[in-house]
């Protein structure tokens, strides 16, 4: 029997391969570790008193984005600080929960990297047990920086040098890409460790599932309208087949389930959130996925351009979703390139 292979070894491979340094490698590893005190957070629900919502004297407590923030949202941001504050290996942070980045302080050394996380995503998932998760990227700190504001995360996902997430669900999985395909690993409790449980994980190409909130449907773009409607006729329709959906409302769980055995993921554009460009974020949510979907061989767009070649605006700057299976990512982007062409 081959021994199993933890986080620890693969990244000690992936170094030894030439493909991550050693900072890299410290910074998935703590990360990974503030993934397991999370999870420990995540696990004892109503027993730790860690759910419903933060906030103090019956005042909710609202992020940047304008949304109410959970206590396990704080909880979690301030876990993913502590644990990369110290370790010499980053030289900011941003993050969800936070208004602007966050350069390490002048008490510890500066390292060569930026992180990005969504502490804790699906939220409104917390309170009713369903799973949630934690989504970062890393992207390098530009060469001659000594001082990382906001601006110098405006990177677009291509430049990425490895993303990730991390799934609370009936097990804690992390999948994980440093460039070289997307691996999944399963928490082993009992020796508190990450083993690779699934390597060079491959998305079907063809898929008869989608993923999406259908309560939006009045408010979306006739593009997205016109595809939907055609995947709703099924078999009688033109795409000639019946389709399944599935819709956690966690895009953790739900891009798990598409990695795991493929389907079409989207929140598209709608008039309610239109102005702010979309509803899901560009650089801690959209652009790892894309980059986790892209190395397990599916594509991932806005409906009109590659998800990865976005130039990035703002910090928490919202874009359309598109990702999963190849070919129907391909379709969706033809209904939406039709109707433009149309004019
Ligand atoms: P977050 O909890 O980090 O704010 O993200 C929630 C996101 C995402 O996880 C999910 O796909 C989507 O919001 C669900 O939106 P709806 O509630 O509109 O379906
Ligand atoms: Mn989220
Ligand atoms: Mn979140």
């Amino acid at each position: 029997m081959t021994p199993p292979v933890s986080l620890t070894r693969y990244l000690i491979e992936e170094q030894r391969a030439g493909r991550i340094n050693a900072d890299l490698r410290l910074l998935i590893e703590v990360v990974a570790r503030a993934c397991k005190s999370i999870s420990i957070a995540v696990g004892k629900g109503a027993l730790g008193g860690v759910l419903g919502d933060a906030g103090s004297g019956g005042r909710a407590s609202i992020n940047i984005q304008g949304e109410a923030q959970k206590k396990l949202d704080v909880l979690s941001n301030e876990i993913l600080l502590e644990a990369n504050a110290w370790g010499g290996h980053l030289a900011a942070l941003a993050s969800e929960e936070m208004d602007v980045s966050l350069p390490i302080s002048d008490d510890y050394p500066r390292g060569n990297y930026l992180l990005l996380f969504d502490p804790l995503d699906g939220s409104s998932n917390i309170d009713v047990n369903v799973s949630v998760g934690t989504i970062f990227s890393v992207l390098r700190c530009p060469e001659g920086v000594s001082e990382p504001r906001d601006e110098h995360f405006l990177q677009p996902g291509t430049a990425q040098v490895a993303a990730g997430y991390c799934v609370y669900g009936p097990s804690t999985m992390l999948v994980l890409t440093v460039g070289n395909g997307t691996h999944a690993f399963t928490l082993d409790r009992e020796i508190g460790s990450f083993v690779l449980t699934a390597r060079g994980m491959r998305i079907p190409e063809e898929t008869r599932e989608f993923a999406v909130n259908m309560s939006n449907q009045r408010f979306w773009e006739p593009p997205m309208q016109a595809y939907v409607g055609d995947l709703l006729a099924g078999k009688d329709g033109p795409r000639g087949k019946d389709f399944n959906m599935r819709w956690v409302a966690s895009m953790v769980a739900d891009v798990h389930r598409i990695l795991t055995r493929g389907g079409i993921f989207s929140y598209p554009l709608d008039s309610k959130c239109a102005a702010k460009g979309g509803k899901l974020r560009l650089m801690y949510e959209a652009n790892p996925m894309a980059f986790l979907v892209e190395q397990a061989g599916g594509a991932a767009s806005t409906g009109r351009q590659r998800m990865l070649e976005v130039q990035p605006t703002g910090l928490h700057q919202r874009v359309p979703v598109f990702l999963g299976s190849r070919q129907e990512v391909e379709a969706a982007v033809r209904y939406h390139r039709e109707h433009d062409a149309r004019g």
